[in-house]
């Protein structure tokens, strides 16, 4: 059994912008089963204290003249322990947990998240009196970053995992900000946190880690290439040794047709058939016809660049020229949403587009689609796919990332072997999402074999056993390499 305090920025219930959330509440809550003494480390938003009953108080401190309490309470459902960051003056405002309601980033985000590093090396160091120290850090993307930089100049310290959940995201700031954190300057360098003349955070992670790991086996392939290293790769290849891909879990009680409290009606792999009248209800909710016979698609996203939004807006006209129903449900770049607002006014009997963020509407699209569209320019594993296949709605999705890794296409080859759950294709190119889709309709069209897919799909098993244990063989890598460091 070890110790681990699993740093995120994010975790389903209490706050979720994307994936990571979803991860940071499943993978604690496998590991506890796995009898792992894990404990998370979250920053205390608003929308977390408002959501946990009266937290209790563990310690206090001080960091950058600003008062700190770290307050404990446990995630709703799975019980894990969860120790809050509440430091008022940097965390307690309306807006997300990154950017203000403009979606501009909060001007003292270095701040922010260098607090919650430092609570973290405080609790790793055994400075606050808890009675409990950490044998791993586990950090994730940049916000956890300089936890890792700031370790390593201890010598008793805990062993560190790095998790890149995305690497296109990388806490850069300027260097008077670099000063501003007193940061020792020692870090100041390329071999350090130094990254063009900015200060990065992500690099605290992938330059100090013991071990460095991404969410999906192609993805940590991929981030050695320019393409995909964002300017990283170089540095990546240097510790290639250290790097490796573990594919995301799913929470399979959340994500359950079975039992999903949202779906209009539950059904499971044997009762296939009641699947369609989550897709009437959608319909008739969202105003679409109600026609058993159209497929309908579902995308559901954060509304960037890297969810391939490009292409879907440049071949819209073609898509909406196929004999669909479309749903799309997401927020984000303000362009985006524009302009998807604008093809959904002009088709409003094909085409639905809601902005916003919606939990429960997100299980009903992912029960009432047929098909669920993924066309990614990269994805370091994405979740909505294996959602998707759970609930077996089939996933159409580009060969990057961790959806290469789930999604097997449903070429005749694959078919034939019963291993097709789904369909893959070239990124970056409306014309191949156009012929994807056209293949997938046919294959819709002979609803036996659409039922095989179906089925195939709902049979995959994306729960955390098998990577929840690849986590805790990575934590033993990680103390053998911090035992090779220190001596
Ligand atoms: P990423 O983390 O890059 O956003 P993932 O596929 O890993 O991509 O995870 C996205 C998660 O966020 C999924 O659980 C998805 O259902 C959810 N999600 C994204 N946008 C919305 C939205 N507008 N409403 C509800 N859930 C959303
Ligand atoms: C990131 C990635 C996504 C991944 C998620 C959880 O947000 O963009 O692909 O599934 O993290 O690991």
């Amino acid at each position: 059994m070890s110790n681990i305090l699993y740093m995120t920025s994010e975790v389903f219930p209490l706050i979720k912008t994307g994936g990571l959330a979803d991860v940071a509440s499943s993978l604690p809550a496998a590991l506890l089963e796995l009898e792992q003494d894990v404990r998370i480390l979250l920053p205390a938003y608003p929308e977390v204290l408002e959501k946990v009953k009266a937290p209790r108080r563990l310690a206090t401190a001080s960091y950058y003249n600003l008062d700190v309490e770290l307050l404990e309470t446990r995630l709703p459902d799975s019980n894990v322990l969860t120790w809050l960051v509440h430091c008022p003056a940097v965390f307690d405002r309306p807006g997300g947990p990154y950017m203000n309601s403009d979606g501009q980033p909060w001007h003292d985000n270095a701040l922010r998240f260098a607090i919650f590093c430092k609570v973290a090396v405080d609790i790793a160091l055994d400075n606050l009196a808890l009675d409990w120290q950490p044998d791993i850090v586990h950090g994730n993307d940049w916000q956890s970053g300089l936890t890792m930089a700031l370790l390593s100049q201890h010598p008793s310290r805990p062993a560190t995992v790095f998790t890149v959940h995305n690497l296109a995201y990388q806490g850069l700031f300027d260097y008077p900000t670099f000063r501003d954190l007193k940061l020792a300057d020692s870090l100041w360098s390329m071999q350090g946190l130094e990254f063009y003349g900015q200060l990065s955070f992500i690099k605290g992670g992938l330059v100090f880690a013991d071990r460095i790991n991404t969410v999906s086996p192609t993805y940590a392939m991929e981030i050695l290439l320019p393409a995909y290293g964002c300017g990283l790769e170089g540095l990546l290849q240097h510790r290639r040794d250290r790097l490796s891909g573990i594919i995301n879990g799913i929470d399979q009680k959340v994500w359950d047709p079975g039992t999903d409290p949202h779906l209009a009606v539950t059904y499971t792999r044997k009762t296939l058939a009641k699947k369609i009248q989550n897709k009437a209800a959608l319909q008739e909710k969202l105003g679409l016809p109600v026609n058993a016979k159209i497929p309908v698609i579902g995308f559901i996203s954060r509304m960037v660049e890297q969810k391939g939004l490009d292409i879907i807006l440049q071949g819209m006209l073609d898509i909406l020229a196929l004999p669909i129903q479309m749903v799309i449900l997401g927020t984000g770049e303000v362009h985006y949403e524009m302009q998807l607002a604008e093809w959904a006014q002009e088709h409003p009997e094909q085409l639905k587009v809601i902005i916003g963020y919606n939990e429960a509407l997100s299980h009903q699209i992912e029960a009432g689609s047929d098909m669920f569209l993924m066309p990614s320019l990269f994805e370091p594993c994405g979740l909505n796919q294996l959602y998707s296949l759970r609930y077996g709605t089939l996933p159409i999705v580009t060969n990057v990332g961790g959806l290469a890794d789930t999604v097997v296409d449903a070429s005749p080859a694959n078919i034939e072997n019963a291993t097709a759950n789904g369909f893959v294709f070239k990124p970056n190119s409306s014309d191949e999402l156009l012929a994807t889709l056209k293949r997938a309709l046919q294959l819709y069209q002979q609803t036996r074999l659409w039922r095989r897919l179906q089925v195939t799909a709902m049979s995959s098993d994306f729960s955390w056993q098998n990577s929840a244990r690849h986590y805790i063989d990575l934590y033993k890598s990680a103390l053998a390499d911090r035992d090779a460091a220190i001596h």
